[in-house]
């Protein structure tokens, strides 16, 4: 970066922390950034704890029926992340044959999480094109069901769909996809890590929501703010080996009650206040379509996530977001030169407005690009 460029942004650093008296970090790179809340920590401290090995931690218990009953299936499965949950559940379908799983070539567990599959060979993961929508193209499915045959052991989905920004999937899609699926012999599994933002976004149950799939994960420790784990929710002979998987892999947890306490908080108090995250990210995907040299599609704005574009190119995204950095503005880059910020509990609309101005501000420093290209 100039001298210059750094000079000016050093002075709307000094002005920024005029105004706030402090200086303001605006996370916005992912909700995972969430501290507990009070009520969280609270519950930890009384928390009643067992060996969840052995089945017997209570609270772990008590979250597991919790996170069941909220998503209509028999059973649930505490996981310490969601990368583990997505695992153990995918493994789950192609235990004691090879299984071929067809997955959205945009997905999470496609783009983030197939090399896990080295440590379960019997998944073979084959890429299927993922709509703008997040969704999956029945007829691409069943080519792929015409090609593989019953060698296919699963489907999955996304809902909301990160890669695709945080958008919901159509209100049939999974049931249409499930259809097609189930007649062929092969299950569902939905990767919904944000399914309550999709839930309160669409003013759905989401028990209903997750109705036509066969197994979901879920993240705690995203927007519902508990600091750690994920659950899987499915039929009780799928959770049992989910649970077996878990051993293997190492996942099984001790005294997790530590774990499952906020995890029950999340559940009961944190869902129905999301509806201000939503809010807040249409507010700063707003403001950000009205700042020129912006390009956003407000129509992906759905949840929680906002995902824009500053530059045509890659390499102008990564300055950029390394520029925004400077002033306190953390963003992340996301695939294809985009830039995604992620609204959570944190987020205020005062740190919407302060994000905005920032970014006007370093826009308008005339030589963003120059700046990009030379940091
Ligand atoms: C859609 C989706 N699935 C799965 C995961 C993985 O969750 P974790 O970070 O807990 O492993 C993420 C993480 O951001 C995600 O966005």
């Amino acid at each position: 970066m100039q001298g210059r460029e750094r000079k000016l942004i050093s002075i709307v650093k000094a002005e920024t922390t005029a105004m706030n008296g402090q200086n303001m970090i605006i996370e916005l790179r992912s909700d995972t950034f969430t501290l507990p809340t009070q009520e969280m920590l609270a519950a930890i401290a009384r928390a009643k704890l067992g060996n969840d090995g052995y089945g017997e931690d209570p609270t772990v218990r008590e979250l597991e029926d919790l996170a069941a009953l909220k998503l209509g299936k028999e059973a649930a499965c505490l996981m310490p992340s969601g990368t583990m949950a997505n695992l153990a559940s995918v493994s789950a379908y192609c235990q004691g044959k090879k299984g071929i799983v067809l997955v959205g070539d945009k997905s999470d567990i496609y783009v983030y999480e197939s090399d896990g599959s080295v440590l379960c060979p019997a998944i073979t993961y084959v890429p299927i094109g993922t709509e703008d929508d997040g969704t999956l193209r029945t007829g691409d499915l069943e080519r792929a069901f015409r090609k593989y045959h019953s060698r296919i052991a699963l489907v999955c989905l996304e809902n909301p769909h990160n890669l695709c920004g945080g958008v919901i999937l159509p209100p049939n899609h999974l049931q249409d996809i499930a259809m097609l699926v189930h007649a062929r012999g092969a299950s569902v599994h939905l990767d919904g890590a944000r399914i309550f933002n999709a839930a309160i976004a669409s003013r759905t149950n989401p028990a209903r929501l997750v109705e036509f799939a066969d197994s979901i994960q879920f993240c705690l420790s995203k927007g519902l703010s508990a600091p750690v784990g994920s659950m899987v929710a499915g039929s009780i002979r799928f959770i049992t080996r989910v649970r077996e998987i878990r051993k293997i892999v190492g996942g099984t947890m001790r005294q997790a009650g530590i774990i499952a306490a906020p995890g029950i908080v999340a559940l009961q108090q944190m869902v129905d206040r999301l509806e201000e995250d939503h809010l807040n990210a249409r507010r700063f995907a707003e403001g950000l379509s009205a700042i020129p040299g912006i390009y956003i599609n407000l129509n992906t704005v759905q949840t929680n996530t906002v995902v824009f574009q500053v530059a045509q190119n890659r390499f102008m995204s990564e300055g950029f977001v390394t520029a925004a950095g400077e002033y306190g503005i953390h963003l992340s880059e996301f695939e294809y030169g985009r830039i995604r910020a992620v609204i959570h509990r944190n987020i205020t609309p005062i740190h919407i407005e302060k994000a905005l101005e920032g970014i006007a501000r370093l826009l308008a420093t005339e030589s963003i690009g120059s700046a990009t290209t030379s940091v």
